[in-house]
């Protein structure tokens, strides 16, 4: 086995060279600007990247019905989430095919441009109902879109290669960067690991049974926005940094930083999490319980239901199904029903409710959950907190 080929074939690279930048720039403080959200600015930064591939930019009418309703792009690849870009109705009634668009942050710095070659009206309850299976505001995927301008440009981007509102930007891997780490390391086979939350001994437990299968191990906490009331990605990667000096191998781990934001799609987004990390080189990818899940919207396997409806040739990538892992006091180690016999009384198992109840009072939660090391970082992201508001696991 050889490194994942990019999702399509090409990995597609749209950054501003350092050479064009003052031109670039100069061109586009000339031409109408669009200001990006968090969401936004985060696909920009994945498509100029090429973390999209084989996207080069934010999809036009035919691909966003295609996704929306086959899960595939128009040339049959699979591609489950739409990529759009919203733009006001006074500018949407302005511009034409061929126009360049200025992107800026909400700060107001220009990060990029946009070549339009589309312009058309979402499907917001359409969109909603096909991607998150449900109409529900109280998604956040659905609320997200209940508030965006219903009008969107499609378009080829570039963008320069880091922006003042970048925090992470120094710990991120490019698709290119992370493909030529994972050579120089001699690495065949690479799993990748998507997650959003504080890693826990569950996290540990399935990147480890995973690493008994491949080369290497690629950590790749999503540090794009998540719901205001998820564990802030700063406080996440120093649980990673405190647990990866201690208890794993430095040569077969590499922790990188997805640009990404969250969509809470559920199993959409497991296969969409799936398929890109081939750009990164990734040849395996994890799917435990709930993937991208929030609340109830999802059953904790459908995940894997819908990943294994593919076979290689679409997917490209092999998936690492994982069932619920828990600490089994008679086995005296993390297991799941699959190596397990043992009874329900004799797994420790708490919810993530009751491990955010336990870190608000500033108690520790048990070992055979949270590693202390883990546990003291996250008490003191909590108790440093005025407001702690309850979030839908
Ligand atoms: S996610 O939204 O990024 O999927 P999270 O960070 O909680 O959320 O999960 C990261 C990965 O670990 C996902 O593949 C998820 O399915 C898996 N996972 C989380 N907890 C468990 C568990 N107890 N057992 C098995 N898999 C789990």
């Amino acid at each position: 086995m050889t490194l994942a080929q990019p999702h399509g074939g090409t990995l597609v690279s749209n950054v501003i060279a350092d050479n064009e930048r003052e031109s670039f720039l100069k061109e586009l403080s000339r031409v109408p600007f669009l200001t990006l959200d968090a969401r936004e600015l985060s696909d920009l930064v994945l498509l100029s990247q090429g973390a999209l591939s084989p996207l080069s930019g934010f999809m036009d009418r035919q691909s966003y019905l295609s996704v929306i309703e086959r899960m595939r792009l128009p040339n049959g690849l699979l591609f489950p989430l739409p990529v759009v870009l919203s733009i006001g109705e006074t500018l949407y009634r302005k511009l034409g095919k061929g126009d360049l668009v200025a992107l800026k942050t909400p700060a107001g710095q220009i990060v990029g441009g946009l070549w339009v070659s589309d312009l058309f009206e979402r499907q917001i309850e359409k969109e909603a109902a096909e991607v998150y299976r449900t109409t529900d505001r109280a998604h956040p995927g659905v609320h997200y879109l209940s508030e965006v301008s219903p009008f969107a440009v499609g378009g080829t981007v570039r963008a320069l290669e880091s922006f003042e509102t970048d925090p992470f930007r120094a710990q991120q891997l490019t698709p290119d960067e992370s493909r030529r780490l994972f050579v120089q390391k001699g690495w065949n086979t690479v799993v990748g690991f998507q997650t959003r939350n504080p890693i826990h001994r569950a996290h540990e437990y399935i990147q480890k049974c995973a690493l008994e299968l491949v080369d290497g191990l690629f950590i790749h906490p999503l540090v794009g926005e998540t719901k205001e009331d998820d564990v802030p990605a700063s406080v996440r990667m120093d649980c990673y940094k405190a647990l990866l000096s201690r208890y794993y191998p430095k040569e077969r781990v590499i922790l990188g930083v997805f640009p990404g934001s969250m969509r809470y799609a559920g199993p959409r987004e497991a296969l969409f999490h799936a398929l890109i990390r081939k750009n990164y080189g990734c040849t395996h990818f994890i799917v435990g319980r709930d993937h991208a899940g929030v609340g109830s919207y999802y059953g904790p396997f459908e995940a894997h239901d819908l990943l294994k409806r593919f076979d290689f040739d679409d997917l490209g990538i092999v998936p690492i199904f994982f069932d619920t892992a828990y600490y089994c006091r008679l086995c005296g180690s993390m297991a799941s029903h699959k190596t397990c016999g043992h009874s329900e009384d004799s797994r420790i198992l708490l919810s993530g409710t009751k491990v955010r109840a336990l870190l608000r009072e500033g108690i520790a939660p048990p070992p055979e959950m949270t590693r202390p090391e883990v546990a003291e970082i996250l008490i003191g992201h909590y108790s440093s907190r005025v407001d702690s508001p309850e979030r839908v696991a």
